[in-house]
């Protein structure tokens, strides 16, 4: 089995250079995922200069690890989004969502982009009959929005259901390909992408343009877009208004045809799955085993493996071919961030997708289109950046807050650095101190400061990923202190060991 994402695995990425000089554009993106790209796109073809500034390379973010749906049907959402913002907001999120699915659909085939793109319909469902009343609210607040759904309790899945919702004509795709064509269509429309180049500072300045520091370089720009899935550092206040939340992933082959649609349960553990085109009829992806980021009483071992007997269980597994985690970021009333950054004039965001990232991403690549083109955009209200939510959001928003607060705790250290042993990691004593530390297979030992390089919150080693993990706004780290994901703009500080 191989450990990371199916979908980098089986694609081949163009490599773009790291930015080695100053420049100045129209319009800066930063981040090469989804809503990234999408945007660039999109603002180079009304006639902007665009560049893409991207730390990693493209698709080396959530995009790269998600299920790779594109769908307007979020689990449970239209009901709690009619009772909570009233119909007319839940409208434009479902006619934003749906357009999106459209998008995805017509940039594929404008574009030329081999992706696997396919049309299968969508189910929300439960196997629990006390939430039946739950999928049939779904139903009725879906169809009164004008989406294609309908309850039932007919799927392809290998177990009854007690109750289901589906959504028509949603597409699946791989989404490495997809931003692959992206990228392509991108540069060759005349934009640029520079990989390996983290932006570490966002200034407005006085003449209205805003000056990017990227490595050695600046950018100067008249608008920028964040699109790192959080924004980075402090910008916006985001780290506090949203929360981390990883999940698993498994690609396997099944002897005989795996389910033709998509389908994802609002049971606990979540489990989604859809099919996998790369094998044939037998491939399908399997996702799910939610938790937050950096939980200190999550064994991230247990989430595979529990995954994996699921599959086993309720499939006939041929092999588990790749597996892989990710994560993504929910906002207090489930609606993503998208538009002008609270106290900017030209840095723009979007930022809470909760796990539905490729449709709602896509959607706010088209309010960002507008917005940076002076244009109106009839979904923006719903989406609003600034928005500071409703009494339940603000309640949901404090309770977070003083859970992280409670994360600047010291802790305790498990053994001495002595007794680490090889593949394994965690809080060891060394010389008296308490330093993160994990001995790779050939004996090296790495050593780090486990504490966030963000805002101080202490680090929770991540055995299956190996990595140092954030709990209090979803940093990650790798066992050298490279920045992997969230807002963290520095590594960790690495420590000498014998
Ligand atoms: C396991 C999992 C499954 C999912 N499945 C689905 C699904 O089936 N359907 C769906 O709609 N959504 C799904 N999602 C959610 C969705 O994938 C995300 O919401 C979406 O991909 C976010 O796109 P993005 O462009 O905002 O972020 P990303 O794809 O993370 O892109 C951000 C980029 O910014 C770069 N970056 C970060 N900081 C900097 C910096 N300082 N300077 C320069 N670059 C920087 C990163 O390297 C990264 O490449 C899933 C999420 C997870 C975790
Ligand atoms: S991510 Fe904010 S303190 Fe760690």
């Amino acid at each position: 089995m191989s450990t990371g994402s199916v979908w980098l695995a089986t694609s081949e990425q163009q490599q773009y250079p790291a930015l080695g000089q100053d420049l100045v554009a129209d319009v800066v993106v930063v981040g090469g995922g989804v809503v990234g790209l999408t945007t660039a796109l999109l603002a180079q073809r009304d006639g902007a200069r665009v560049v893409v500034l991207e730390a990693d390379r493209v698709g080396s973010g959530t995009t790269g690890y998600t299920t790779g749906k594109v769908t307007s049907q979020h689990s449970l959402s239209y009901a709690e989004l009619v009772a909570r913002q009233g119909e007319e907001k839940a409208r434009l999120y479902a006619e934003a969502n749906q357009a999106a699915v459209e998008r995805v659909a017509e940039l594929a085939e404008q574009v030329g982009i081999d992706c696997d793109l396919t049309r299968a319909p969508a189910y929300v469902y439960t196997l629990d009959a006390g939430q039946r009343d739950k999928l049939e609210e779904e139903a009725a607040a879906a169809v009164k929005l004008g989406l294609p759904a309908e309850l039932t309790t007919e799927l392809d899945l290998p177990f009854a259901v007690e109750a289901a919702v589906r959504f028509e004509r949603q597409l699946h795709f791989h989404p490495a390909r997809y931003l692959a064509g992206l990228a392509a269509a991108f540069t060759a429309a005349g934009g640029s992408i520079y990989e390996q180049t983290r932006v570490l500072d966002i200034e407005e300045q006085r003449d209205r343009t805003v000056q990017l520091t990227a490595g050695t370089a600046t950018v100067q720009a008249n608008q920028i877009v964040v699109a790192t899935l959080l924004p980075p550092g402090t910008l916006g206040g985001y780290f506090a208004k949203t929360r981390p939340t990883r999940s698993y992933g498994l690609a396997c082959r099944l002897r005989g045809d795996a389910p033709r649609s998509m389908a994802i349960s609002i049971d606990t553990p979540t489990r989604s799955t859809r099919p996998w085109l790369t094998p044939g009829p037998g491939g399908l992806i399997v996702v799910g085993n939610d938790h937050e980021t950096g939980a200190a009483d999550v064994d991230t071992q247990q989430q595979y493996r529990e995954l994996e007997d699921w599959t086993r269980v309720t499939f006939d597994v041929e092999s588990v071919d790749h597996r892989w985690s990710s994560q993504d970021y929910t906002t207090p009333d489930r609606i993503p961030y998208v538009g002008r950054a609270p106290l900017h004039h030209m840095v723009w965001v979007a930022t809470g997708f909760q796990k539905w990232g490729l449709s709602n991403g896509t959607a706010a690549a088209m309010v960002l289109t507008d917005l940076l083109a002076d244009r109106d955009n009839a979904w923006l209200p719903v989406f609003d950046a600034t928005r500071i939510g409703d009494a339940q959001a603000v309640a949901k928003l404090i309770k977070d807050n003083l859970k992280v607060g409670k994360e600047f705790v010291g802790g305790r250290f498990d053994h001495p650095v002595e007794q680490l042993a090889p593949g394994t990691g965690g809080i060891v004593e060394y010389d008296g101190h308490r330093v993160g530390a994990y001995r790779d297979q050939d004996g090296t030992l790495y050593a780090v400061e486990p504490t966030c390089t963000h805002l101080g919150c202490p680090l929770h080693w991540n055995s299956a990923e190996t990595s140092w993990d954030c709990n209090c706004h979803g940093s990650r780290f790798a066992v050298d202190g490279a920045i992997l994901d969230g807002p963290a703009g520095e590594p960790l500080e690495q420590l000498d060991t014998p």
